[in-house]
Order: C-alpha cells, then sequence, then structure tokens
C-alpha cells in the first residue's frame, strides 16, 4: 500500500514528465499515445503508458462497476477520485520519480468536462476534489485531441454508457474542455483528431512539447 496523501503532500515535484491526453469519445487518444509512446522510446526515454479510470489493480475494478452501472452522479464522482488516488500513488508518481514520462488517457480534466460541465455538479467542487485525490500532483501538460462529438460518437469502439449519451452530452463535455483549457492555457496544447496518421501525428506533437519534456524533436537526438 501507498502512504496515504497528507505524507505526500507538499513533496517536491518528481523528476519525470507527466502528459495527459483528454478529448471527448472517438477522439483516437490511445492510437496517438500508442504512436507517440513508440516515439519516446525511440528516443531512449522510459516511458509509461496508462489511463484513467484504471491503471493500477484496484482502480481498474472501480472502472468496471462506474462504467457498466448507472448510478448517481456524486457517486460517479467519488468513485473517478478513488481511482484516481490510488493509480496515482501505485503508478504515475512511482514511474516520474524514476524519470519517466508517463503518458495518461484521460485525467482530472475528464472530471471537469464530464462531471461537471456534461452532469452539472459543481465545477470548483470538483477541482478541489481532483486536487485531493492528485494530492496537488498536476500535468506537467496536457493534450486536447478535439473532434467533432458526432464524428467521434460515429468512430468510437466499444460503445460505453456516456457514448451512450449522444451527441448533445458529448457537447457539453467538448464545451467542459475548452472551459478547462481556457482557464490554465499553458498547461493545454490543442491537437485536432485524425489530422494524420498517428505516426506523423506523434511527430507533430513531439515538435511542439519535446522541449518541455526534456526530448529534442530531430531524430537521433537526445538530452
Ligand atoms: P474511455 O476509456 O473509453 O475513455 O472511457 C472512460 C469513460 O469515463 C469516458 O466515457 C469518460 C469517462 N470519465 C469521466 O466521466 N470522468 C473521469 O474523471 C474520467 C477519467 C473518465
Amino acid at each position: 500500500m501507498s502512504k496515504p496523501t497528507p505524507k505526500t503532500r507538499g513533496r517536491k515535484p518528481p523528476r519525470g514528465s507527466f502528459v495527459t491526453f483528454e478529448g471527448t469519445e472517438g477522439a483516437g487518444k490511445s492510437t496517438l499515445i500508442a504512436a507517440f509512446a513508440d516515439l519516446l522510446r525511440s528516443r531512449g526515454r522510459e516511458t509509461v503508458t496508462t489511463r484513467e479510470p484504471g491503471g493500477s489493480s484496484v482502480a481498474e475494478k472501480i472502472r468496471a462497476v462506474i462504467l457498466n452501472e448507472p448510478m448517481h452522479p456524486w457517486t460517479e464522482a467519488f468513485l473517478y477520485e478513488a481511482a484516481r488516488a490510488e493509480h496515482l500513488n501505485q503508478t504515475i508518481r512511482p514511474a516520474l520519480e524514476r524519470g519517466a514520462i508517463v503518458l495518461c488517457d484521460r485525467f482530472t480534466d475528464s472530471t471537469l468536462a464530464y462531471q461537471g460541465a456534461a452532469r452539472g455538479l459543481d465545477w470548483n467542487t470538483l477541482r478541489r476534489l481532483n486536487d485531493i485525490a492528485t494530492d496537488g500532483l498536476k500535468p506537467k501538460l496536457t493534450v486536447f485531441v478535439d473532434i467533432d462529438p458526432g464524428r467521434g460518437l460515429r468512430d468510437a469502439k466499444d460503445p460505453n454508457r456516456f457514448e451512450a449519451e449522444g451527441v448533445a452530452f458529448q457537447t457539453k463535455v467538448r464545451k467542459g474542455f475548452l472551459r478547462a483549457m481556457r482557464e490554465e492555457p499553458k498547461r493545454f496544447v490543442k491537437v485536432t483528431a485524425r489530422s494524420g496518421t498517428p505516426e506523423t501525428m506523434a511527430a507533430e506533437l513531439l515538435g511542439k512539447i519535446g522541449r518541455r519534456i526534456g526530448v529534442e524533436a530531430k531524430t537521433g537526438a537526445k538530452r
């Protein structure tokens, strides 16, 4: 078991780079993450890919509950945060402490967009819950993969109960991501979904954020 949250609060930020990927359904985040991880590994960097909800044994069990059973919106919010606290302490923090680059499919901004903007829970309360669950650890960068919600839903694989809520719901989710982006513009990078092959999009992304995560964009160069 990892140490309880109060003991970690205020710890100095770990060495690695934490990058999250966000977007509405069907934006192709996981394909882009896989291609970007391959590229970073080819530059000699330890790269950990993970996802929310999930990414650790307990959190994956919580995922199975959240995605398959209807529940009260606050129950849902607390379960996402519970899964996040576990994932952060079991998987993300240890990897960052080793100096790895961690690429995470969804994180705290999904809570703001889905539970806040789309389900209507109070945005600032969710921000506070995010802060508690993460012990204040924020992503260095967040890549928002933007897609027209209607197109994304048509392309989405494995529909879950959020996808089943349709385009109006996804449109609210997208507005939530745009709000999160406006509130913290320095943390976000926006990319257009399916604007190239996964490999060309990964190379373009490295050009945009490489310097900030300590990886040179040019072939063969490493930090
Ligand atoms: P995905 O793995 O297909 O992205 O499914 C995860 C679903 O969970 C997706 O519909 C978004 C939703 N979600 C939230 O509603 N809040 C959250 O905090 C997170 C991480 C995901």
